[in-house]
């Protein structure tokens, strides 16, 4: 007997299906093959061209980021107004058959550890994430992130002033997926202020804050204080049980604070014993760049702004900083490259931290009406290879950048 699940439905949805595994109607030219020492850039439709892919990189990519068409029903230079619209038209079936066979694919590229990031508004959003909850596994949800993507004030729209989208966040596998870390800021560097032989550390009490109920046996004890007298612990419990305290007392400090009562702390220090600099977890909330971030870059590179909302390349080198790690070789991925902020985010992050991620890019040939570029795809190009030579400028060396054009089998 078939197992009936809840899943989301729309007329059109098993043929959006066969799609992803129907054989591709075009090839690769000049004909494909894995390199990893090189950046790769795909001319064409992107369900085309992750068909003629996946056979050489099935399994294999590390992060995936994708910005697709929000169905927003604008839409002057790609299309971005999917189905039909209206009072009783249907747009979303056409959007969901649009992206469903593409993130079945994606989720044939990532390898075991690899995480898939897909940046959305609300249009789409609830749809978006079911589908991916669907696909990817409902479990292996890492986050919704919330981007303040713009900071307006005053009025303007009559209710409520939009200023956030989302990237949500699937791991492939989350028992695999490994975690994310990002260097502390200046200010978080800042509260290290004490130093003792091993080097810079911050004052951490010993009595855990929270709420109150049921405390730990082994977390609940005295302790004596260097004039013999005993110290309760002032809340609840201790973060540190009594044979922790003995084993550590070296990074254990007993102080008298203002009110000249005895108070506990522990030593965090800055760097690990290895001399690893401690590193934080990032947050759901991201409000670093804007919008207006991503046109100033395009106005750096090209002298103007040649494509509208391009997502600020920050925004994606932190999404593949967090996930991999330092100076790694690790692939990434964006099949909706757009004018290439993802090709502008790996080349710096590299640049960085001096690391070899390969990026594989994929782009339509949408027409632009622009005297320098003809299409989107021009656009992109055009970005990674500003990008790299700037770089190259600076004393760095950028992965070559390969290119690729989808043609129809005669
Ligand atoms: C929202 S934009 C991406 C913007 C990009 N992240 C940036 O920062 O510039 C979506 C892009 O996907 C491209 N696109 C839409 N459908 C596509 C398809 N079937 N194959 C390839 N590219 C496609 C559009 O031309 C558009 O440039």
């Amino acid at each position: 007997m078939e197992r009936s699940r809840t899943r989301l439905e729309w007329p059109g949805r098993a043929e959006s299906a066969e799609a992803a595994v129907t054989p591709p109607g075009s090839t690769l030219r000049p004909s494909f093959y894995f390199d990893p020492g090189r950046h790769t850039l795909v001319r064409g439709d992107n369900l085309e061209a992750l068909k003629c892919l996946l056979p050489t990189l099935e399994g294999t990519i590390r992060v995936i980021y994708i910005d697709p068409p929000y169905n927003t029903g604008n839409g002057l230079l790609y299309n971005d107004r999917f189905g039909t619209w209206g009072r009783d038209g249907d747009r979303h079936g056409a959007w969901l058959s649009m992206i469903y066979p593409r993130l079945l694919l994606a989720l044939r590229f990532l390898r075991e550890d690899g995480i898939f990031f897909a940046s959305i508004d609300d249009r789409e959003l609830p749809r978006l994430r079911m589908l991916c909850d669907e696909i990817f596994g409902e479990d292996n949800l890492v986050a919704t992130i919330v981007w303040r993507k713009k900071v307006v004030r005053g009025r303007g729209n009559r209710h409520i002033l939009p200023q956030t989208e989302y990237i949500l966040a699937y791991a492939r596998d989350i028992e695999r997926l490994p975690p994310f870390s990002e260097p502390l800021t200046k200010r978080m560097k800042d509260e290290y202020g004490h130093r003792d032989e091993r080097g810079p550390y911050k004052k951490i009490p010993l009595a855990k804050s929270g709420t109150r109920h049921s405390p730990r046996p082994n977390l609940s004890y005295s302790l004596r204080a260097p004039d013999g007298s005993e110290i309760p612990c002032p809340t609840h419990q201790w973060r540190w049980s009594r044979e922790t305290v003995e084993k550590k007392h070296g990074e254990i400090l007993i102080e008298k604070n203002r009110n000249g009562r005895w108070t506990v702390y522990t030593k965090q220090y800055l760097r690990s014993e290895e001399g690893t600099e401690r590193e934080r977890t990032p947050e759901s909330y991201y409000d670093r760049v804007t919008t207006s971030d991503g046109t100033r870059e395009m106005k750096e590179l090209f002298g103007e702004v040649v494509l509208d909302f391009p997502k600020p390349s920050r925004l994606i080198r932190d999404l593949i900083a967090w996930t991999t790690p330092k100076g790694s070789s690790d692939p990434v991925m964006d099949f909706f490259a757009g004018s290439g902020s993802t090709a502008q985010a790996v080349l710096e992050l590299n640049a960085q931290d001096g690391g070899r991620r390969p990026f594989f890019l994929v782009q339509s040939p949408d027409p632009i009406g622009h005297a320098d570029f003809t299409t989107i795809y021009d656009i992109c190009r055009a970005r990674a290879g500003k990008v790299a030579q700037k770089l190259a400028g600076l004393g760095h060396s950028p992965l070559p950048v390969c290119e690729y054009r989808l043609t129809p089998i005669p």
